[in-house]
């Protein structure tokens, strides 16, 4: 259980409320949770009674013992009770709709429990409550598992398996902080297939592990685990940007977390399409080995997950939990920019992004993209709330070059066979994607004609393709210009 679950229980118990409403899905930490507190209350191991409107009342070894099924029943049972107890109703809030009487039955309850060391808790994965019970009961929303119940969870079914000896410490932590965002039943099911699969080597399990995670974090609505991660080396160019990385390498480990050392917050990635910026989010999270999480702000604003501000924070308290991560926000002028039609449609949200760029818990590293910056507010970009602000422009010769020779090796093709210094010459102005692009259909066309794939296939596509550049010059020079003064260029060289 969380620290916050039980201090917010302690807190209600203190203020004297006898009923709670605990809202979450994972009923076996529910319990656990409460079979906790009510030992600690009555210093006994009998005080936690449980009642479902199938079995009626039952102790915590599963024992029925008031086969009361009847809920206003079961509320008159609890009343008449000398007995001093902690009650726990599951489901009961999905039956209030429709009966008044039972929102009476616990109107009286509450009178009658005052003062009788007796407390009632009803759970259910959502937050229902009539308004006229509103006053009357206790909120508690069961957070997702902290990694100290994780370790322990893991820890008591490795126990359970022949190969606990391997399992260690070091192997507990590093499986509970991947799982970070998993229920304790789903995170329980997980390792339980990797023994039984004989999955446990951590190369193999941690995989696995943040697998099965993206379906738990798609559960969750706009938060989605991007699995592809990009390595420093599969980058062309762009030496500025490779080398922040790089230096940064271990500040995102448990010894640095641990040691207190002060971390970057995030960093912002602006420039020319095509030019890597998309690309640089997952060399980060590659680099410093942490989840990539997108933050997918097109859900967020739909109104599919709740009203959008609701939706973010939701999102937001998410990521906090499951740090650390890299938490990725692709074209962000795209959400928080200003609207064409000069209202500013997502402010609430925008401002609610600032305040949290600054109280955020470090371990979220917030790496943030836009295309127009002019579109975004100049408060993103002050001081203080992006560590560097990274300008990726259209590649160099040499860059290109770097960036041909990666994308040829990739599509299969004898280095020594092409011309960089040609490649390079006639891909001048040309995106580092729009590079990738005419290798492929290279590739493609030399498959075609059943022969091997050479410089001339590339030289030949490059006539056919109009870059963007050359469409797009007026805007690139404004975006040049715009960033001379205010961002570090990603590139060593500025000449093209
Ligand atoms: N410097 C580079 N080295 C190697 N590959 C590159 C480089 N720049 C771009 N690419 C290739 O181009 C692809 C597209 O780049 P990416 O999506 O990161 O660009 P972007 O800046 O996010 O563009 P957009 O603004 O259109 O979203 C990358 O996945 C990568 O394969
Ligand atoms: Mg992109």
């Amino acid at each position: 259980m969380t620290d916050t679950t039980q201090a917010r229980l302690g807190k209600g118990l203190l203020s004297g409320y006898p009923i709670f409403y605990l809202q979450g899905a994972e009923e076996s930490r529910m319990k656990e949770l409460l079979a906790e507190q009510a030992r600690s209350h009555y210093g006994n191991d009998q005080s936690l009674l449980l009642w479902s409107v199938s079995r009626g009342f039952y102790n915590q070894t599963g024992v029925i013992t008031e086969p009361i099924t009847d809920p206003v029943a079961a509320l008159r049972h609890i009343a008449d009770s000398p007995r001093k107890a902690f009650y726990l109703m599951q489901d009961l809030p999905a039956l209030l709709a429709d009966d008044p009487r039972l929102v009476r039955a616990l109107r009286d309850l509450y009178q009658e429990l005052a003062g009788r060391d007796t407390y009632l808790f009803l759970s259910y994965p959502e937050l229902i409550l009539p308004e006229s019970l509103k006053k009357q009961i206790f909120l508690i929303l069961l957070g997702i598992p902290t990694e100290a119940e994780l370790i322990r969870h893991i820890g008591q079914i490795a126990e359970a398996s022949a190969v606990a000896v391997q399992l260690n410490e070091e192997w507990r932590y590093q499986c509970a902080v991947a799982m970070k965002g998993m229920s304790l039943d789903e995170a329980g099911h997980l390792i339980t297939r990797l023994i039984r699969e004989g999955k446990t080597d951590l190369n193999t399990a941690l995989p696995e592990i943040l697998e099965e995670k993206s379906y738990a974090l798609l559960k969750e609505g706009c938060l989605q685990y991007i699995n592809k991660s990009v390595q420093l080396d599969q980058v062309g160019g762009l030496e500025n940007l490779k080398e922040w990385v790089d230096s940064r390498r271990s500040l995102f480990t448990r010894q640095a977390f641990e040691s207190g050392i002060p971390l970057p917050a995030g960093i912002l990635f602006m420039g020319v399409s095509g030019c890597g910026k998309s690309m640089a989010a997952k060399v980060i999270a590659g680099a410093w080995n942490l989840p990539l999480v997108r933050l997918d702000m097109n859900l967020v604003l739909s109104g599919a997950y709740g009203a959008p501000e609701y939706a973010f924070d939701h999102a937001l308290r998410v990521a906090e939990e499951i740090a650390p991560l890299v938490l990725w926000i692709d074209e962000m002028e795209n959400s928080f920019g200003y609207d064409l039609h000069g209202g500013g449609g997502n402010n609430n949200i925008f401002a609610s992004f600032l305040t949290w760029m600054q109280e955020k818990p470090p371990t979220v590293f917030v790496v943030a993209t836009a295309n127009r910056i002019e579109k975004l507010p100049a408060e993103v970009i002050r001081k203080g709330r992006f560590d560097q602000l990274f300008f990726l422009d259209l590649p160099t010769e040499d860059e290109r070059k770097a960036i041909l020779s990666i994308h040829i090796k990739a599509a299969g093709g004898a280095l020594d066979k092409f011309n960089l210094n040609l490649l390079a010459a006639v891909t001048k102005n040309w995106s580092g994607a729009e590079i990738e692009q005419v290798v492929k259909a290279a590739r493609i066309r030399a498959y075609q004609d059943k022969r091997e794939f050479s410089d001339q296939d590339v030289v030949w596509n490059t006539a056919r393709m109009v870059p963007l550049s050359r469409t797009m010059e007026e805007q690139i020079k404004q975006l040049r210009l715009w960033s001379v003064n205010r961002a570090t260029p990603a590139s060593k060289k500025a000449e093209v």
